[in-house]
């Protein structure tokens, strides 16, 4: 077969920083994302939201918009009653985002929820049609707020404990951290594109998980799982809002089937707001105890954090945070307050981002109490072992990140005393912080490969690429296991149809669905080497590390398992570590960052460039949350509100300066046949506090509550 060799070397396609496979597809309009779809007698959908928080709907009035000519129907409640199955929740183990369909009855849960479904023959008369359906409701109190909930009505969602008593110490740190409400405000909207062939369904809709939406719409419709078809060969961002069914979706399945003709909707930007997930408003009461000296005895993290009254999301982030440093004492604590909301879910880091601005801001106070350099101070609690269960940490080499990134940032010239640095009248401040994220096992994934008469390799697999390159990675893995050209392999993914995947989620796919391409490629391999000739199919499977019978089975079931971060005896993170220069005018309080340095161990690096891409995406995010990010909420309404790009206010070329990202690239056996531990959220995670006391550097003002907000500073 053609390896490639240059000079004798066989050239490694794993390692070299290859543009995505289908870049010129995508800026040409070639790639054809869900709402692109235009079949024969398409009908155009929209949604009525409710205006509402909380309540009943008392009437709906549908004759105006019925009478509209055009309109095909107006689906309600009155028209679902009785229709869908009850489904499941992500949290108890289904594929849904929340389990309470929207149209099941007359309650109303949240602003912004789904009264009633248009179909028209255009966009246009369907939109006319939506705004003139005249809904009436009862309304209740409602409370969406974190503020304005009692923490004596919290569910607890997560407490544990390790050593016995809070040991006594020099210093103390003991404060409250608060971040905001956020939406993903992916660059793809909502989308469904239904049509029904006989009594098959085939779905186009951006997701980040194929096979969950087959399963989450076959039992919602009442359908076998073989009769549902989900495509997503492309989509524009997910960020953990395409995660889940959205019940939209099967809305237009439904509209579809009784329609008898392919149905489309769009959901509008504001409407994204509410009819998905959204990172939920969260505080942080961080306790720290160190000897003067610097070495940290105990650390106290209690947390509260919105759900919706429907479905109890807590994101458990202290399982995280309390891997970053040896201490002896930890408690922790994570409660949710149910509130007037949709169901909160994943975004990016879900449980990292808030739990460690805390932490590592608490760590940066703690360094300037102590008058200690906060590297150093990092550096020297950095655990010999897993503080948690005291098992040993696969491959680990955050310290290496810390000294890194301090040598290229140029951290030995900072003055440590808060507005000691300042330039040109601006106040300039630099500030660190150390980052971590689970080494995510995935779970089962199974990859066919067959080398066709042509000398092309087809690669099939039911992953995603949300637009991170996952496709062009699988390729470069496949190439190299199989010893073939990467040129001639293609990579087929995002349809229900294919192999067994997951949910693009965590930042496991490289490492869970490029373990079982990897495995394909080596069975190809061996079968051309025993001389079989093309065209030949092999079959591969990857089960992580860890996956007990009763994992499996759960897995079959829901295929969700998220296989966390303590497998087979050890415990696997990714680390990173990140360095912030801001600059502060000291007249407006209006924040800049020019510069941002990352240094990252996630394991082996497949492609440089996407890997990059992906790190740089995370800090741009994390420089967005720390400095202006945030979902107002309007608490007379109990409303989102600010939901357009216009006013959700998020980090853009001109908000972001030089941003330097370095990976060690070391590959961590513990984790995977390819050692790679995944690029996708770790890049947010640090971030936002390294801004955040960069702040506190420049202007002797620690920011406790995000965005920071110039006219604290000044
Ligand atoms: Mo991502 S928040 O793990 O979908």
């Amino acid at each position: 077969m053609p390896h490639r060799r240059v000079q004798g070397r066989r050239v490694m396609s794993i390692g070299s920083p290859q543009v995505r496979a289908d870049a010129v597809a995508k800026v040409t309009g070639v790639a054809r994302y869900a709402a692109d779809h235009r079949p024969p007698g398409m009908l155009h959908a929209r949604l009525v939201t409710s205006t509402i928080a909380r309540g009943l709907i008392t009437s709906i009035d549908a004759s105006d918009a019925s009478g509209l000519p055009g309109v095909r129907a107006v689906i309600t409640h009155h028209d679902l009653a009785g229709e869908l199955n009850p489904v499941q929740a992500l949290v108890d183990g289904g594929h849904f985002h929340t389990a309470a369909c929207p149209l099941a009855g007359p309650v109303i849960r949240h602003a912004g929820q789904i009264v009633a479904l248009v179909v028209a023959e255009t966009g246009e008369v369907a939109e006319r049609a939506a705004h003139a359906v005249d809904v009436r409701y009862a309304t209740g109190p409602a409370v969406l707020d974190l503020a304005d909930t009692d923490p004596a009505d919290d569910v607890e969602v997560a407490r544990w404990e390790v050593g016995d008593r809070m040991p006594g110490g020099a210093v103390a740190v003991d404060e409250v951290y608060t971040t905001p409400a956020q939406h993903h405000h992916a660059i793809e909207l909502y989308a469904v594109l239904a049509q029904w062939r006989g009594a098959s369904l085939e779905v186009d809709v951006p997701t980040q998980w194929v096979q969950g939406e087959q399963r989450g719409l076959a039992a919602a419709l009442g359908v076998p799982e073989s009769a549902v078809r989900v495509r997503a060969p492309y989509v524009g961002g997910g960020f953990g809002g395409k995660a889940v069914v959205l019940w939209h979706t099967v809305l237009v399945a439904w509209a579809a089937r009784r329609l008898a003709a392919p149905v489309r909707l769009f959901v509008t930007r504001q409407q994204c707001a509410t009819v998905a997930s959204f990172r939920p408003q969260s505080t942080h009461r961080v306790r720290l105890t160190a000897t003067s000296g610097g070495r940290l005895l105990g650390y106290e993290h209690d947390v509260r954090a919105q759900t919706s009254r429907t479905d109890t999301v807590g994101l458990a982030g202290t399982a995280m945070t309390a891997r970053l440093y040896a201490t002896s004492r930890i408690r922790c604590r994570e409660t949710v307050a149910p509130v007037d909301a949709p169901t909160p879910g994943f975004m990016r880091a879900p449980a990292e981002f808030g739990h460690a601005f805390a932490l590592e801001s608490a760590v940066d106070e703690l360094a300037a109490r102590l008058q200690v350099d906060p590297v150093a101070l990092r550096l020297r609690n950095e655990p010999a072992r897993d503080p948690v269960t005291r098992l040993p940490f696969g491959g680990r080499h955050l310290s290496q990140c810390l000294r890194l990134g301090a040598e290229l940032f140029g951290w030995a010239d900072r003055d440590p005393r808060p507005r000691s640095m300042s330039d040109a009248g601006e106040l300039i401040g630099w500030g660190c912080a150390a980052s971590l994220y689970p080494a995510n096992g995935g779970g089962i994934v199974e990859c066919r490969m067959t080398l066709d008469e042509d000398g092309r390799a087809v690669v099939e697999v039911a992953a995603t690429d949300l637009g991170t390159g996952a496709a062009t990675v699988l390729a470069q893995i496949a190439a190299d296991a199989a010893g073939l050209d990467p040129g001639a392999v293609v990579v087929t993914l995002g349809d229900s149809v294919l192999p067994a995947g997951l949910m693009a989620a965590g930042s496991c796919t490289t490492g869970s669905a490029g373990s079982a391409v990897y495995r394909a490629g080596l069975l190809l391999r061996a079968a051309l080497e025993r001389g079989e000739s093309a065209p030949v199919t092999v079959t591969a499977r990857w089960v992580p590390r860890g996956m007990t019978p009763a994992l499996h089975a759960a897995h079959r079931r829901g295929s969700r398992v998220q296989l966390g971060p303590v497998r087979d005896g050890r415990v696997l993170f990714a680390y990173g570590a990140q360095f912030a220069e801001v600059r502060v005018d000291p007249v407006t309080g209006m924040v800049r960052v020019p510069r941002v340095v990352g240094v990252f161990d996630a394991g082996r690096i497949v492609n440089p460039r996407t890997a990059r891409a992906q790190l740089v995406g995370g800090i741009t995010w994390g420089i967005g949350h720390a400095i202006m990010e945030r979902t107002p909420i309007d608490r007379s309404r109990a409303a989102f509100s600010g939901t357009d790009l216009g006013a959700c206010h998020v980090a853009t070329h001109a908000d972001v300066g030089q941003v330097r990202v370095e990976m060690l690239d070391i590959a961590d056996p513990a984790v995977n046949p390819l050692g790679v531990k995944g690029v996708g959220e770790i890049g947010l995670v640090g971030t936002v506090a390294a801004v955040t006391n960069a702040v506190y550097h420049a202007t002797g003002v620690r920011v406790r509550r995000l965005p920071v907000e110039p006219a604290v500073l000044v």
